[in-house]
C-alpha cells in the first residue's frame, strides 16, 4: 500500500509498505512534521489532514467523535479529517493527503 503526503511546506512525500494501523501512524512513522499528541484517541486534532477529493468518498463516514475534534480543528474544510482516524485498507492505495495548519 502507498499513500502521498503533502507535507505544510508543500513537498511531496510518498510513503510506501506504510507499517503503521492507521494513516496518521504511517505519517508519524516516516518522520513527517504530525504533532498527533494524544497518540491517536481522537482528543486533540494535532493529526488534522485535508483528503484530495477523488479519496474523500472512499473513506468511512467521519463519526461523533472526530467531527467534534474537527470542528476544534484549525482551519476545518469540508475535505478535513482526523489521520488517526483513517484505518489503513488495501482499497486505499494511492490514497492522497495534505497536512493541515496545526497538525505539526
Ligand atoms: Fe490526536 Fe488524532 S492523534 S486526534
Amino acid at each position: 500500500m502507498r499513500i502521498v503526503v503533502y507535507d505544510q511546506g508543500g513537498a511531496r512525500v510518498e510513503i510506501g509498505d506504510v507499517a503503521g494501523q492507521t494513516l496518521m501512524s504511517a505519517i508519524r512513522d516516516k518522520g513527517l512534521n504530525i504533532t498527533a499528541q494524544c497518540g491517536g484517541c481522537a482528543a486533540c486534532a494535532t493529526c488534522h489532514v485535508y483528503v484530495d477529493d477523488e479519496w474523500t468518498s472512499k473513506l468511512k463516514p467521519v463519526g461523533d467523535v472526530e467531527d467534534a475534534m474537527l470542528d476544534i480543528a484549525e482551519e476545518r474544510q469540508e475535505n478535513s479529517r482526523l489521520s488517526c482516524q483513517v484505518k489503513r485498507t488495501e482499497d486505499l492505495d494511492g490514497l492522497t493527503v495534505r497536512l493541515a495548519p496545526g497538525s505539526g
